[in-house]
């Protein structure tokens, strides 16, 4: 039952990796009760949720966004004050390699979200009308590909490249009409690439640690040159409730880390800590499992984002760099062998199991 003493927000996707770091955060904080709504696909895992999930301002909900009836049922109950929307399929490759997913969830659950959403918002009066919030998490990768230099601020022009990247931008979309036509407030946010713990192994950061102790290839994929700018979960966390808490109507929002690598930088960087923490048994470093692989398809080629809006009127700041936080996180993979095991089971094995090639579309 929800706490009556306090507001409530809905969180969707709440058990995903940035979901999870960021119902933490509020469930902790004790301002809401925070209501989790997420359909558990491979990527929801309710084990990052264990230090929060007994607490009295946190009720879980496994429902799917595309499910406009239970989703009723949920604004009726809860009648929240906020809904902070994460609820997707998240990752690149395996859109490439099945986007009717992608499409699904990421534009019509948005889409059926924000119907309900419009429904409960229309039924309320005054301050609690003027006062709720549709927070739409979105990712910089609506804005295609940098060259060398150059930086994405929230007036980039949109250029999704792969199909996660345009069905969120698709998302995006609906939700700024929301907005302009219904007048449903709405904010949203643009984040580049988060890492930290409780990741899923399908993503460059966790896959290349659970690779690494696992005695298996580090696969790279082309010439390792691809730069991505890298947050650490729990900073974006910090921004999004920010953000929720402050942001005016119809706002977007970039947040970055202002940590552009090449992935061999990241990569390299890993092993010299993996062999720090835990050393391979023959004496060699984690880089030798290094292995170029053919080329993700339509590869972006780097992401960078200024941050500066959010640092200036917020006055948001990331507290990690990226040698803490790939520290911290390093360190977490190696201490939290049992949250990985688990998560690499079932359909996700199947994933992890595929096979690569090499540039010359040779089977390794
Ligand atoms: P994730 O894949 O780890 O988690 C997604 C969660 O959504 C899972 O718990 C899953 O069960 C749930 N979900 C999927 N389909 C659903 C559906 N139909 N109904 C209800 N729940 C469903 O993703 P993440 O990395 O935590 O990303 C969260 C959000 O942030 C996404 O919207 C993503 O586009 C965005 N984002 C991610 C990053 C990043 O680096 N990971 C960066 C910027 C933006
Ligand atoms: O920029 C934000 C986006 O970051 C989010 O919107 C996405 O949800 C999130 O998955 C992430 O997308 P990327 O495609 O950048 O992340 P990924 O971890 O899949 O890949 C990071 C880089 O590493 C990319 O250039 C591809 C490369 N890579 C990835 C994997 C999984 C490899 O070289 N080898 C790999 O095995």
């Amino acid at each position: 039952m929800p706490q009556q003493t306090i507001p409530s927000v809905f969180v969707t996707g709440g058990a995903g990796f940035i979901g999870s770091a960021l119902i933490r955060l509020l469930v902790t904080e004790g301002k809401y009760h925070v209501v989790n709504i997420d359909k558990l696909t491979y990527a929801g895992n309710l084990e990052s949720l264990a230090s929060v999930s007994k607490l009295p301002n946190y009720s879980f909900h496994q429902t799917d966004i595309c499910d406009r009836a239970t989703l009723d049922q949920l604004f009726a109950k809860y009648s929240p004050v906020g809904t902070i929307h994460l609820a997707a399929e998240s990752h690149v490759d395996r859109s490439i390699h099945g986007p009717g997913d992608f499409i699904q969830t990421n534009i019509n659950g948005t889409f059926t979200l924000l119907e309900a959403a419009r429904a409960h918002w229309m039924s309320l009066d005054g301050e609690k009308k003027s006062g709720f919030r549709f927070h739409h998490v979105s990712t910089d990768e609506v804005f295609g590909s940098l060259g060398d230099s150059g930086l994405f601020t929230e007036e980039n022009a949109y250029q999704p490249n792969s199909p996660y990247s345009a069905s969120k931008a698709a998302s995006d979309h609906l939700v700024r009409a929301w907005h302009h036509t219904y007048g449903l407030p709405t904010i949203m946010t643009n984040c580049s690439n988060n890492y930290g713990p409780y990741q899923f192994p399908e993503k460059l950061i966790p896959l290349m640690i659970h690779n690494a102790v696992s005695g298996k290839p580090l696969p790279i994929y082309g010439r390792g040159d691809n730069v991505r700018d890298w947050l650490y979960v729990d900073d974006h966390a910090r921004a999004l409730s920010l953000v929720f808490e402050h942001s005016s109507v119809g706002e977007t929002w970039n947040i970055g880390g202002n940590n552009e690598k090449t992935n061999l930088e990241v990569v390299d960087t890993l092993c010299q800590l993996l062999d720090r923490h835990r050393p391979r048994t023959d004496g060699l470093s984690y880089a030798v499992q290094k292995t170029n692989v053919a080329d993700r398809p339509g590869h972006d080629k780097r992401y960078a984002i200024d941050a500066t809006k959010i640092q200036r009127e917020l006055g948001w700041q990331p507290l990690e760099t990226f040698e803490t936080g790939l520290e911290k996180t390093v360190r977490w993979y190696l201490d939290n062998p049992e949250w990985v095991a688990h998560v690499v089971s079932g359909e996700y094995r199947n994933w992890m199991a595929r096979n690569y090639t090499d540039r010359n579309g040779v089977q390794l």
